[in-house]
């Protein structure tokens, strides 16, 4: 079986984690955690990086650092992992969709101003499967309308954003430059996983990071029981316990060593199935558009309906060719779990629909060669043109 992801664990992970054993700083405190974090914020180029024990607790310290009252209103994308929605919950607030955009499957942007109301408090933009969202409509909106952004880069490791720099107010004529910004250095407030699947792992894991001195703070209180500093055992908040551990600290600093490596194979694995694949009519494979540097962190493909094939189908015949794939998100519009809240009740998102039941992810695990990106090609193609006879 090809599978679907394998993490790639070298040696510097093996003598870190040996170093914790050794030394007996096994737990959440010990000196790991503390480089990790800083570490990792500054590749991001953010100030403060907060370690968490996932990337679904590292959303809702996230979300909680915001104060949300009950009512309170996050918009987000229905194209996502359950944690986004999940993060506003569980903060009193609740979540508002937008549909997902056709090429890049990250937020459509151009739906977000009409889901604007009074309680509206934050965008929650979501990176998916390594192709950054497009966020210079979100700023404008969170500037016009004051709200905050919280940027889910759980699946964007190292993908980067080209954004406008008006260097304007020295020169008579009004010139823009660009710069490349790490996706985790977009929003007030970002967050990452790093469980085994994704390009850098600590096995579980997950980081929130921010410029904001005050949200650093209260996420660092959120994680540990909101324990007060003057007075352990008092409490004037409710916290939880989100630590992480100085031994996926261990790990995750062997992996940050690498990760250019991990990055460039990723990079590598995207462009060998869209050329192998770009052919393949009735077949839509990722984009990387023109303001994005994609780490392709999963390789996706949709299936036209019209092949006749959903990805069910699809996935199944390609397993039993020995290749493992995993389906695309199901919207949060279509969980029965929020329907059983009132939530997201006769809403439609079509793009997100059609993708849900037509998308699914090949292998694209950091061990892959060249020869297994062969093997998987091929049976896709075989499959997607058999349909079509
Ligand atoms: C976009 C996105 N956000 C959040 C998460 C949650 O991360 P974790 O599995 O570490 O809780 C994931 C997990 O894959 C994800 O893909």
């Amino acid at each position: 079986m090809i599978p679907v992801n394998e993490p790639l664990i070298g040696k510097k992970e093996l003598q870190y984690v040996s170093e914790c054993l050794k030394t007996g700083w096994i737990s959440s405190a010990g000196k790991f955690i503390e480089e990790f974090e800083q570490r990792w914020a500054d590749y991001c180029g953010m100030k403060y990086g907060i370690a968490v024990s996932n990337g679904t607790t590292a959303l809702q310290v996230a979300v909680g650092c915001l104060n949300l009252k009950l009512g309170d209103e996050v918009i987000m994308p229905t194209f996502t992992i359950i944690s986004c929605a999940l993060a506003v919950v569980y903060n009193s607030a609740k979540p508002v969709l937008v549909d997902a955009e056709p090429r890049t499957w990250t937020m459509d942007t151009t739906q977000i101003e009409e889901k604007i109301t009074k309680k509206t408090k934050a965008i929650m933009p979501v990176h998916i499967y390594g192709h950054p969202c497009n966020m210079e409509p979100i700023w404008g909106l969170a500037k016009k309308y004051g709200l905050s952004v919280i940027e889910d880069a759980a699946e964007a490791h190292g993908a980067e954003y080209k954004t406008k720099v008006h260097s304007s107010q020295f020169t008579v004529h009004s010139k823009v430059e660009y710069e490349w910004r790490k996706c985790g250095s977009l929003g007030d407030i970002s967050c990452f996983s790093f469980y085994a699947n994704k390009i850098i792992t600590t096995g579980e894991g997950g980081m929130v990071l921010t410029n904001n001195e005050e949200y650093a703070e209260k996420a660092r209180s959120l994680r540990n029981l909101c324990f007060k500093k003057e007075r352990r055992f008092y409490h004037t908040e409710l916290g939880n316990n989100f630590r992480f551990t100085n031994l996926q600290a261990a790990i995750g600093l062997g992996q940050l060593e690498r990760i250019e490596e991990l990055i460039e194979k990723k990079r590598w694995l995207g462009k060998m199935y869209t050329e192998r694949l770009k052919d393949t009519e009735g077949l839509r494979l990722p984009v990387e558009e023109s303001w994005a540097k994609n780490v392709y962190w999963m390789y996706g493909v949709v299936s036209n309906e019209d092949t006749g094939m959903e990805a069910k189908e699809f996935a199944g015949r390609l397993r039993e060719q020995g290749i493992d794939t995993r389906p695309f998100f199901l919207g949060m519009h279509e969980q029965p779990v929020f329907h059983q809240m009132g939530l997201f009740k006769n809403e439609h998102y079509p793009v997100a629909e059609r993708i849900a039941r037509q998308g699914l992810y090949l292998p694209s695990g950091l061990t892959l060669t060249e020869k297994d990106i062969d093997t998987v090609t091929e049976a896709v193609r075989k499959i997607v043109r058999k349909k079509e006879v």
